[in-house]
């Protein structure tokens, strides 16, 4: 057995999200977000579970910074719940919702991890829901104005930003499929909050330079993995398809200053509206883009009443299976990600902003989960990434998802993606097997293969 190292200077972090661990719904002035409405009502989410206490992290916060601590992570990937901050959304600010974030990113920084803010990681406020959303324009300038008011707030001491979090899963399942908040299923609606999401990224962009904040900036895309059921011309043409929307639909506008021509040929009708100089607002030079990775689809033609009309299918590497998500493990999957951004990106920085699995993790009577299928699932990735550094993928980071289990959306509690198990009846947190071995990882700076 030998170490592999990764370069210096690596960083080596764990990732959340507000709506998925905060809890404290309501509480010190927060605003109602389009997930306290969504999980609020009957049938959206499995089991009817909601956000309301998740891992009550709001509460438990100064513990969890001294877990993050204890494994030994450089650094603390978390987003800021808009809804908290700007409880309607714009006009007036909560100072007690920035109250805990300001505590939370001195906690950080006391205890030497890098703290990543994401601006969008999904719970958006409703009472703009109710003033159009994402669909309406208008909506761009109220990420921008957003944006600025946590800049001013906390821009003095975070230096790493994420505007949105994997915006094809707000547009598509939040306005097209509907299985997320705020649960509508509209296709023309879906192409436009792309847009507008994208634009609300460029303008925040430029006014994060303008503004002469420090620091960098960057946004992160879920690049999964996807290859032809079969050498069919219509399995191509579908896979051709599902690439161009889960994956050119963002990099093409991002770095080359247009939109997928035959995807948008496709779509017809549904295409977004695009005004004069949107494109070159979208196209602002960014300072690293996130990649999240979890898994490989087979992607085949099928008769159905989706708009690609194309079905996925799990895609396990040889060897691998599925999570309990059924999701298809294909660590190679991940190296060939890494490999196309390259590719299309050039030599931008790039993180892993997320990968991690769900497993049927069986806690013994202490509580304690020997998860080694997590360690394996995590290992494997990482030596997909360092083949992407082999290949001269500009890697600066890895992030597993999550830090501890917590609300997985419309699935609720089922699935857990934690290095630390959450005893969600006391809010006790216990470390799995796979924290201690990613302890580990840390402080060799590599992984044993
Ligand atoms: C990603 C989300 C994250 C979590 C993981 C499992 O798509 O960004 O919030 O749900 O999947």
């Amino acid at each position: 057995m030998s170490t592999r190292h990764f370069p210096d200077g690596f960083l080596w972090g764990a990732t959340t999200s507000a709506y998925q661990i905060e809890g404290a719904w309501n509480e010190d002035g927060k605003g109602e977000g389009i997930w306290d409405r969504f999980t609020h009502r009957p049938y959206n989410i499995l089991n009817g579970d909601t956000g309301d206490v998740a891992c009550d992290h709001y509460h438990r916060m100064p513990q969890d910074v001294a877990l993050i601590k204890e494994l030994g992570l450089s650094s603390y990937s978390f987003s800021i719940s808009w809804p908290r901050v700007l409880p309607l959304g714009r006009g007036a600010v909560n100072e007690k919702g920035f109250d805990f974030y300001n505590r939370l990113v001195d906690k950080l920084l006391e205890a030497e991890i890098l703290p990543v803010v994401t601006l969008n990681h999904w719970d958006y406020p409703q009472a703009l829901e109710d003033a159009g959303g994402w669909p309406v324009r208008d909506s761009v300038d109220w990420f921008a104005d957003y944006a600025r008011v946590v800049f001013d707030r906390l821009g003095d001491r975070v230096t790493t930003w994420m505007t949105h979090n994997e915006p094809w899963v707000v547009a598509f399942l939040g306005y097209a499929t509907g299985v997320h908040a705020p649960g509508l299923c509209d296709y023309s609606k879906a192409y436009q909050v792309v847009h507008h999401l994208l634009l609300s990224h460029g303008v925040t962009v430029q006014l994060f330079r303008q503004g002469g904040y420090k620091g960098e900036i960057g946004i992160v895309l879920n690049l999964e993995g996807y290859e032809p059921a079969s050498e069919r011309e219509a399995d191509r043409a579908a896979y051709q398809r599902v690439y161009e929307e889960s994956a050119s639909l963002f990099l093409d506008p991002l770095f080359n200053g247009h939109y997928p021509e035959m995807l948008f040929d496709w779509i017809g009708p549904h295409q977004p509206r695009v005004l004069a100089g949107d494109l070159d607002l979208i196209g602002q030079p960014i300072d690293f883009l996130g990649v999240d990775y979890y898994r490989t689809h087979t992607v085949s033609h099928a008769i159905n009443g989706t708009l690609l009309k194309a079905e996925l299918g799990p895609l396990p590497a040889l060897g691998w299976g599925q999570t309990e998500m059924g999701w298809g493990i294909n660590p190679p999957g991940l190296t060939a990600t890494l490999i196309d951004v390259k590719d299309r990106c050039g030599d931008l920085k790039v993180f892993i902003a997320e990968n991690g699995c769900a497993l049927h993790d069986i806690p013994d009577e202490t509580g304690f989960v020997a998860d080694r299928g997590r360690v394996n699932y995590l290992s494997a990735h990482l030596q997909a990434a360092l083949e992407a550094i082999d290949a001269g993928v500009n890697l600066g980071g890895y992030y597993v998802w999550s830090l501890m289990d917590n609300f997985e959306w419309s699935m609720g509690y089922g699935p857990r993606f934690g290095l630390v198990r959450v005893e969600y009846e006391t809010g006790k947190r216990i470390p799995k097997q796979s924290a201690y071995w990613f302890s580990e990882v840390i402080k060799h700076n590599g992984i044993n293969i």
